[in-house]
Order: C-alpha cells, then structure tokens, then sequence
C-alpha cells in the first residue's frame, strides 16, 4: 500500500515537471529572423560561458566578426574555436575585459576604438549573481554593481562614438525579470555607502534594475542617432551562474530545479540575438523584451 501511494507521488511529480518543462520552452520566444551580418562586427561580454556564448555563436553564424569580451582569456580561446569550428566562420576572436574593474573596461575599449572600423552590435552581457556581504573592487566599487552595471556603463559609453559613427546600430544590455525585487535601489547610494547592504539576492536584482534604467536612459540620450538601446530578461536559464558564487542548500536545489524545468543555453540566447538582428526592431528602442516580445517591468 505505501510502496503503491509511494510510486503514485513519484509518477505524479515527474509528470508535473515534465508538464512545467514542456509548456515553459514551448512558450520560449524564438528569434526567426534571417538577417545575415556579413561585414557587421559585435562585441558581446561575457561570451565564454552560457547565454552570451550562444549569443556569440548566433552572430558568429549570421557572419559577424565578434569580438568575445571575456575576463578569462583561455577559456574564451576555447569558445572562440568552438564558435569558429561550428559556425565556419573564423572571424571570431577573443580580447580581455574584467567588467568590475574599470581600468580593465578602459583599456578593452581604447583597444577597439584603435583597432575596430565599425560596430554595429554591443551586447552587454556579462554577469555574476548577488554577493552575500559587500566586497570592493580596487575601484572602490561594490562587486555586483560594479561587474554588472558600472562596467557596461563605462564600456558603453566610451564605444558609443563608435556605434554613432556605424548606425544603424545597436546596444543589447541582458538584464533579468528579478530586477522587480530591486524596487528599493536607492540611485544616490548605488555603491551602497549610505543605506545597508542588501540580501544577496536584492543586490543582484537591483544591479540588474540598474541595467534597465541605464538602457531607458541612453536610449534617450541617443535619439536621432540611429543608435538602439534595449534590455532583456533571458528567461529562467540553467548556465554556470548557478554555480559560481556563494551556493548553499538553496541553490542547490533550485539549480537543479532550473536544469530540469529551465531553458538552455540556446534557448536563453533568443532574446539577446532577436534584439541585436531582427528588423522587427529596427526603430525600437528604451525596452525590455523577454521571450522576444516587449516585457513586463517595473520601471
Ligand atoms: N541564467 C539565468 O537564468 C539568467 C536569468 C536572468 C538574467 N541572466 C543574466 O544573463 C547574463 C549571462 O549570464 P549566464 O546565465 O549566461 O551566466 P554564465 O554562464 O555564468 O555567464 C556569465 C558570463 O559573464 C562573465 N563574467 C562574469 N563576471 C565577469 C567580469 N567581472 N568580467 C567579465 N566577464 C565576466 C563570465 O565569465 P567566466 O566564464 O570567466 O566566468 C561568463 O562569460 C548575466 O548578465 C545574467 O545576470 C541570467
């Protein structure tokens, strides 16, 4: 009898997360577009690892010259061989940037305005989840917010000349759907000197809030440009983001929860890639866009 309620309780949870993993990836927004990008070039961060990888790869695929914006030299390498062995095409190369430090993210973009033509698709993307205390860079700067936001707030800025000069052209800042919980970012202490450090996850949604308001900001500043400015939430994505920093119990488990019911690599990459090619948004610009239609958010 309690072997029979046993079995019944397993097939019923099994065919619960089947049912939650089936509907949520079909529901998932595809990018279906068909522009090709020879003779474009993109930069996107973060590109050695999980949604940027693939969003890489993507562009790499459409026949971009993508640059692979990484902190970690030999394991982009790699990625870029992959990229290049997949895609066929060897346009793809690796230069280093430490997004949470800022001399790093000044010496990455001095590197490409004196060695680039033309960009036409910045893809903000790197990130790292909340820290549990608040830690600082050598800048001074709070890790998260420093990798997440201030790094692509600097980087942007010095490549904008650059993108203005290679319009029609565009900046895709990946974001998350938790910036919600962030709503308590207190914008004159956004190295948290003045209020007290949050919870880990507060941290990361707020640093991912910042990304929004960011992206609302410079799609202002560039109207009449030609330059577009947009962010997304990638969707609920099993990558190594789960893994990296400070795991307990609960993440365990909701990493595991994620690798079952959550979108992969790919899957994850279709917002950023539809932002950065699909003519649907040629004129469109100031948005958040999850599962590749304009998104919830709070701001
Ligand atoms: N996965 C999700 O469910 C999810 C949901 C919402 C939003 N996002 C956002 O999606 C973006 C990509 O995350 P992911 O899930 O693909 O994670 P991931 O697999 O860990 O990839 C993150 C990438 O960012 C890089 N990175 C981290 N810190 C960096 C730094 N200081 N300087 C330069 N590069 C750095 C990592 O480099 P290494 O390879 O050297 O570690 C890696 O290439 C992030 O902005 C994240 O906040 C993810």
């Amino acid at each position: 009898m309690v072997c029979c309620v046993v079995t019944t309780v397993v097939a019923a949870v099994v065919v619960l997360i089947l049912t939650v993993k089936f509907i949520y990836r079909y529901q998932s927004g595809r990018c279906t577009s068909k522009t090709r990008l020879v003779g474009k070039t993109a930069i996107v961060t973060g590109a050695s690892a999980g949604i940027g990888k693939e969003t890489a790869r993507d562009l790499a695929q459409r026949g971009a010259r993508v640059i692979l914006a990484c902190r970690n030299v030999e394991k982009a390498e790699r990625i870029a061989e992959d990229i290049k062995k997949t895609t066929g095409n060897t346009d793809v190369v690796v230069r280093q940037v430490d997004t949470s430090d800022l001399t790093s993210v000044r010496k990455f973009a001095e590197d490409i305005l004196r060695t680039e033509t033309s960009l036409h698709i910045l893809v903000n993307n790197a990130g790292m989840s909340g820290m549990k205390k608040r830690k600082l860079t050598a800048d001074g700067l709070e890790v998260t917010m420093a990798t997440n936001h201030f790094g692509h707030f600097l980087l942007t800025n010095m490549l904008l000349g650059l993108l203005k000069a290679s319009a029609p052209s565009r900046v895709v800042t990946v974001s998350s759907g938790v910036h919600q919980f962030g709503s308590s970012l207190d914008v004159d202490d956004l190295n948290y000197e003045k209020n007290p450090f949050p919870k880990k996850m507060v941290i990361y949604s707020q640093s991912k809030l910042a990304n929004i308001l960011f992206t609302k900001e410079l799609s202002e500043k560039l109207r009449g440009t030609d330059v577009t400015a947009n962010s997304v939430h990638p969707g609920v994505v099993y990558t190594e983001i789960m893994w990296k920093n400070e795991t307990n119990l609960f993440t365990y488990i909701f990493a595991m929860l994620v690798r079952i019911m959550g979108k992969d690599e790919k899957l994850g990459a279709q917002t950023s890639i539809y932002l950065a090619v699909s003519e649907e948004v040629n004129n469109v610009t100031g948005k958040y866009y999850a599962d590749c239609k304009v998104g919830m958010n709070s701001v």
